[in-house]
């Protein structure tokens, strides 16, 4: 969720009100992949090195974090949208942190849409408290070095309750991951898009899901392999697979 910042600079505005105009557009993303019947969504909404922002900022992203928590909770929850926290929320201030547990509380059965909350989250930390992790269970005997295998880091990761990640957009004009899910989104189809974080609507929403679905995914392998792979799979379904495009 990129360019809060710089749209609001360009409209003669304080920064922190470019991350105002941005909860709202958070708001319509949550509810427009609920829409569309995407089963995760995960927000980046404030990495580790975010904290090396000027104190103010930090206050009122912090604070917009706990009205969002507050105002939007019922909705949410009415919804069926669960929410879930990757990242390391005890980082934060204490009265965020509480509106958060309460958030994952309160939405804790929702089952039509996971909406995770990338808090105080790095990618690269993640990555290097995985391999900690593991090295401590190895040295304590619990494991055998042998049997790391990629499940075994995701299950030290605070992204273990995730699938990989299938589509990474990034607003704001930008052309980097910049430290995010770094190893989940290792055959994710990047999309970067022009308009700023306060600017993206459901329309460009749909658009890129609608680019996503004609893309041909193939994990590394041939494109007559992909086809087999797809029919194979039809045929033990029992059905023809829908086409891909035309949302
Ligand atoms: C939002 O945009 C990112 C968050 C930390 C929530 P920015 O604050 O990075 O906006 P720009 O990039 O300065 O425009
Ligand atoms: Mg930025």
């Amino acid at each position: 969720m990129d360019g809060n910042g710089r749209w609001a600079e360009c409209q003669g505005f304080e920064r922190v009100k470019g991350h105002c105009e941005g909860a709202r557009a958070v708001r319509d993303t949550v509810e427009t992949a609920a829409r569309m019947g995407i089963p995760y969504l995960t927000l980046y909404a404030f990495s580790v090195a975010n904290w090396s922002r000027p104190r103010n900022e930090v206050d009122t992203l912090m604070r917009l974090l706990v009205d969002f928590a507050k105002r939007e909770r019922m909705d949410l929850r009415q919804n069926g949208i669960r929410v879930q926290v990757a990242g390391h929320v005890e980082e934060l201030p204490t009265v965020t942190r509480l509106a958060v547990r309460e958030l994952i509380n309160a939405t804790r059965h929702g089952d039509r849409l996971t909406l995770t909350l990338a808090l105080s989250y790095g990618g690269r930390r993640d990555l290097v408290d995985a391999a900690r992790a593991l090295a401590e269970k190895v040295r304590k005997g619990e494991i055998d070095a042998r049997a790391i295998d990629e499940q075994a880091l995701r299950s030290e990761m605070t992204t273990r309750l995730l699938p990989d990640v299938d589509l990474l957009i990034r607003t704001g004009g930008e052309s980097r991951i910049s430290d995010f899910l770094l190893f989940e989104a290792a055959y994710a189809e990047l999309m970067f898009l022009p308009m700023m974080w306060p600017e993206f609507r459901p329309e460009h929403f749909l658009a890129a899901i609608q680019g996503y679905m004609g893309k041909e995914r193939r994990f590394g392998l041939t494109s007559a392999q992909v086809r087999t792979q797809d029919q194979d799979a039809a045929r033990a379904n029992g059905r023809i697979l829908r086409p891909v495009v035309g949302y």
